[in-house]
């Protein structure tokens, strides 16, 4: 896996959560929910470490993307999604880091593509996609999740994506 500066990428496990609660607790909820439908199957949980602390994470699905056009556009493609890094480890390279991990994984599988989704109003995401070789699919639908905000405060968000592509990944 990826390690850029002393930032380290590898698959989560459900023997990581006392380690992920003790150093990153407002992220460890969401967490524990994607390394429990990790269990069930169907994604892997990439976790990224920085020392002794965790600093971000990304979700691969394996069952792709779920909203109907971006789907139906590319049936064959994993999807990357809920990529997320701490807020004080921003900007070094670790969102970076799980992405091209991600890639590896997806490569090392048999794919040659990886899908994902991107908000509108998300232009600092786009740019990271962008400069990776995301490039633009033109569809934008809208998407429906739940996440933990800063405050440990569950929330419902509905915003409109736009689906964008990596061909030819070289792991
Ligand atoms: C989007 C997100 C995941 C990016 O993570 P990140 O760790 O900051 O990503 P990177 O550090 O790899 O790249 C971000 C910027 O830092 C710069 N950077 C990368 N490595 C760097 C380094 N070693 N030193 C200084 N700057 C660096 C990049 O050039 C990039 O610059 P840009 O703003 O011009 O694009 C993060 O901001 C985040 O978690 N946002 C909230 C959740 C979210 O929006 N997720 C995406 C959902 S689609």
């Amino acid at each position: 896996m990826e390690a850029i500066g002393v930032t380290q990428v590898r698959q989560g496990g459900m023997d990581d959560l006392p380690w992920i609660r003790s150093s990153w607790p407002d992220a460890a909820d969401v967490l524990e929910r994607h390394l429990v439908g990790q269990q069930a199957g169907g994604q892997v949980v990439l976790v990224a470490r920085n020392g002794s602390q965790a600093v971000g994470c990304v979700v691969i699905r394996w069952t792709g993307i779920d909203t109907p056009v971006a789907r139906a556009s590319f049936p064959e493609a994993p999807e990357a999604a809920h990529l997320f890094v701490r807020r004080e480890s921003r900007n070094g390279g670790v969102g970076t880091a799980l992405m091209r991990s991600a890639e590896q994984l997806v490569v090392a599988r048999g794919f040659h593509q990886l899908v994902l989704a991107v908000g509108l109003e998300n232009p600092g995401a786009a740019r990271l996609y962008e400069r990776l070789g995301y490039l633009r699919s033109g569809i934008v639908e809208l998407s429906e999740y739940d996440y933990t905000d800063a405050s440990g405060i569950d929330r419902h968000a509905v915003e409109w994506n736009e689906c964008r592509v990596k061909e030819a990944l070289i792991g």
